[in-house]
């Protein structure tokens, strides 16, 4: 009889160990999941980091705008888009005066009032582009 204890209480002793033991592993599985403390796609999404969409838009603002004002040196603000129109300037077909007159401020009526939903005046500003405001 007393052996038979003994047996029983090492054997619930066992299964009480076994238990406890598998809580303890599940825990430290979970304390430290790799998938989730250093996520590779969060922690540097290269999508993000070299998009060259993103690298070649940098945010320029209406001051750094103001301060290429001159048909030497002009910068424009369209759409909220920055454009360098300098070399442009001898080229625009309806002659220099009109882009002269955008050089360093925020063109978008004048542009939008001459040239809105025109092709080529659209493709040919597209390729001016420095940035965007910021
Ligand atoms: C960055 C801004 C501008 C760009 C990229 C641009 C581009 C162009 C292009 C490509 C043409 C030739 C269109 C064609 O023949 O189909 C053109 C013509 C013309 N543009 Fe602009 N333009 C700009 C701004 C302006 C502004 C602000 C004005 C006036 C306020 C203006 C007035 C004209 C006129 C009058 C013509 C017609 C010239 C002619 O046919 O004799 N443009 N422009």
């Amino acid at each position: 009889m007393k052996s038979t204890t003994v047996v029983l209480m090492a054997a619930l002793g066992l299964t009480l160990t076994g238990i406890v033991g598998c809580a303890a592993g599940e825990n430290s599985e979970l304390a430290s999941d790799p998938a989730v403390a250093s996520d590779p796609a969060v922690a540097s999404d290269p999508a993000v980091a070299s998009d060259p969409a993103v690298a070649s838009d940098p945010a320029i603002t209406v001051e750094t705008v103001a301060e290429h004002a001159t048909s030497g040196d002009c910068w424009t603000i369209i759409n909220g888009n920055v454009y360098d129109l300098t070399q442009w300037i001898s080229g625009h077909p309806g002659g220099s005066g009109p882009i002269e007159s955008m050089c360093g401020v925020d063109a978008t009526t004048a542009f939008t009032n001459q040239h809105n939903g025109q092709g080529a005046p659209e493709e040919k500003l597209a390729s001016f582009k420095i940035g965007i405001l910021g």
